[in-house]
């Protein structure tokens, strides 16, 4: 990465802007946090500043609460959980800009944390106004971005800020811009990539961008649905992309231009009624009836890309084989998920739901990457920039040199 990163710089004792997504899970009812994999994710580069005796700004959003204040949107729950991760106290701003705001960031001593308050509830953050963004940088020295998830948004904290201070990555954006950026370019093969999900045009320009890199691409989820009626198959009453059904032969096609094997499910797991009750049966793909819906891969389908898997040096994950809440259209996932976590090579995991299953599994920390970032993911391994990543200091540029640290 040719980013200037905190490590690069002078930042002892400065007031440190830090851009995190924190934006987590939580449970509909009772608004625990389900799956604090984005708070943990953030915790080298705080290490890093506390060390560095810095003053640690945090901001993050949460949700989407289009410009308001939307109380289960609060950020409270998250610092909450960061102080019991770092094992100190996390003040909680009552905004993220303003003059209260600017005197409790006065009143910080060095490796003191402030989390600010959700800053979607301004709708100036989407709408990346300017002096929302100066207000944002009126609260730091330096500014960095450690929110790879949301680094495919222009929004004022991602990108408009970057105007106003030097601004470096942290280790977590480091870390996923290097893993990723390396299995697009230099991937160790055989590589295969695993895509599940519900739908082909999610995953269009990731496909197309990884198929001229990949040995296998493996293909579950809703969407084999296209994949399989591109073939022909009958596939009863699944849901399929019809707009999408020339994308999906063409993927095929190229794939095998390009000498990669792109393997379909064999067999399937159909149901009449998604309900959490519902009877699962096994078909094989040449025999889905009118009235069957596809919800999962089958098990001649597990064996095949199992096998494939475990002869790879390099696999990419993204998107569910099948309906993973409901337990008897889980045993794709679950067997994918374990498979992968017991490779010896480098597996990337993309974000997401797919991210909520392996921590869901505490198979997280058995993968190489478990990427924070859905959409940004998939925008970066499509082959598109992403703002949040372009708007950073280049390590060659004439700024980055006075800010660098003399080693
Ligand atoms: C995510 O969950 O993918 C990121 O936090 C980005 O959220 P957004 O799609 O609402 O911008």
């Amino acid at each position: 990465m040719n980013k200037l990163t905190i490590r690069d710089i002078d930042i002892a004792g400065k007031r440190v802007f830090v851009r995190v997504d924190f934006n987590v899970p939580l449970d509909e009812k009772t608004g625990v946090i389900t799956d604090d994999g984005r708070i943990r994710a953030a915790l080298p580069t705080l290490k890093y500043l506390l060390e560095q005796k810095t003053r640690i700004i945090l901001c993050s959003h949460m949700g989407r609460p289009d410009g308001k204040v939307v109380e289960s949107q609060r950020l409270t729950g998250v610092a909450k959980r960061l102080s019991q991760i770092v094992n100190q106290p996390v003040d909680m701003a009552g905004d993220c800009v303003g003059p209260e705001v600017e005197q409790c960031v006065a009143n910080m001593k060095p490796g003191e944390i402030l989390m600010l308050e959700n800053v979607r509830f301004h709708p100036e953050e989407e709408e990346g106004v300017p002096f929302f963004a100066q207000a944002l940088a009126r609260l730091g020295d330096i500014y960095v971005n450690d929110a790879f998830a949301v680094s495919h948004r222009c929004h004022a904290s991602i990108v408009g800020i970057t105007n106003y201070l030097p601004a470096v990555a942290g280790m977590l954006l480091e870390k996923e811009l290097d893993t990723l950026g390396r299995i697009i370019e230099d991937p160790a093969h055989p590589f295969a990539a695993l895509v599940g999900g519900a739908k082909v045009g999610d995953k269009v320009d990731l496909l197309e961008n990884i198929l001229k890199k990949v040995d296998f691409v493996l293909v579950g989820g809703g969407m084999a649905a296209t994949f399989l009626k591109a073939e022909s198959y009958e596939i009863g009453k699944s849901i399929v992309e019809n707009d999408h059904l020339q994308v999906a032969a063409g993927l095929m096609n190229r794939a095998k231009n390009n000498g990669a094997r792109f393997i379909l499910p064999l067999d399937v797991v159909v149901t009449e009624e998604i309900k959490p009750d519902a009877k699962a049966t096994v078909v094989p793909v040449n025999n889905i009836q009118p009235n069957q819906r596809i919800v999962d891969i089958g098990p001649e389908t597990i064996k095949e890309f199992t096998k494939t898997l475990r002869g790879c040096e390099t696999v990419f994950w993204n998107g569910p084989m099948g309906i993973f809440e409901i337990p008897q259209f889980s045993e794709g996932t679950r067997t994918m998920a374990n498979t992968i976590a017991a490779l010896k090579g480098t597996t990337v995991i993309g974000g997401g739901s797919t991210a909520e299953i392996v921590a869901s599994l505490n198979l997280a920390d058995k993968m190489s990457l478990v990427s924070t970032g859905g959409g940004a993911s998939l925008q970066f391994l499509g082959g598109q920039k992403l703002p949040g990543v372009e708007a950073l200091l280049d390590k060659d540029s004439p700024v980055a040199e006075k800010l660098k640290v003399r080693r």
